[in-house]
């Protein structure tokens, strides 16, 4: 039962995310992406036929992604632009309103997906892959590949 191990770990990183504050705000939005990566891993996995679609599963999908986009806004105080083996890029400092415009079209794509309530793979596929054209959005202006 493949699924039920991808649900409890989306579980588990959906419920741990918000748990970090704003003392070390790179650890946070590290830990928030990094929700955000696993969710997205279970929804390709899915997509793929690598899993089974399943209904559960793809709305914590959609609902992890959401409940990153809420709150990781908050997580680029000034001062933050280094350390912590940070990859973020300093135009989100340079182009808040870009990063803010990117940012807020994650959070409507994935409402929208959950409020879609996809119950097949065909729906989900569509909810997913708009969800994700995001991804690349935003990690092209405003974020470096470190080594
Ligand atoms: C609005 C901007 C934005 C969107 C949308 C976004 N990301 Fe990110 N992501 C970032 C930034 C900024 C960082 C770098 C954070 C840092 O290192 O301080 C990052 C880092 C990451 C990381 C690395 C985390 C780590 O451990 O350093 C992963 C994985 C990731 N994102 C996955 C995704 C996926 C998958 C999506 C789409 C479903 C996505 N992101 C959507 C801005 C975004």
């Amino acid at each position: 039962m493949k699924y039920k191990i991808l649900t409890a770990t989306l579980l588990a990183a959906f419920a741990t995310g918000p748990v970090f504050g704003a003392d070390d705000p790179i650890a946070a939005r590290k830990a928030i992406m990094q929700n955000v990566g696993a969710a997205t891993g279970a929804g390709a996995g899915m997509v793929k036929g690598e899993t089974e679609f399943n209904a559960v599963t793809a709305a914590l999908v959609l609902r992890t992604m959401n409940a990153a986009a809420l709150g990781f806004g908050e997580l680029f105080p000034e001062g933050s632009e280094s350390g912590g083996k940070t990859t973020v890029a300093p135009s989100i400092w340079d182009d808040r309103a870009g990063f803010d415009m990117i940012l807020a079209k994650f959070q409507s794509d994935t409402a929208a997906g959950i409020a879609a309530k996809p119950a097949d793979l065909d729906a989900f596929k569509a909810a997913f892959g708009v969800a994700t054209t995001n991804c690349a959005a935003c990690h092209k202006d405003y974020r470096v590949k470190k080594e």
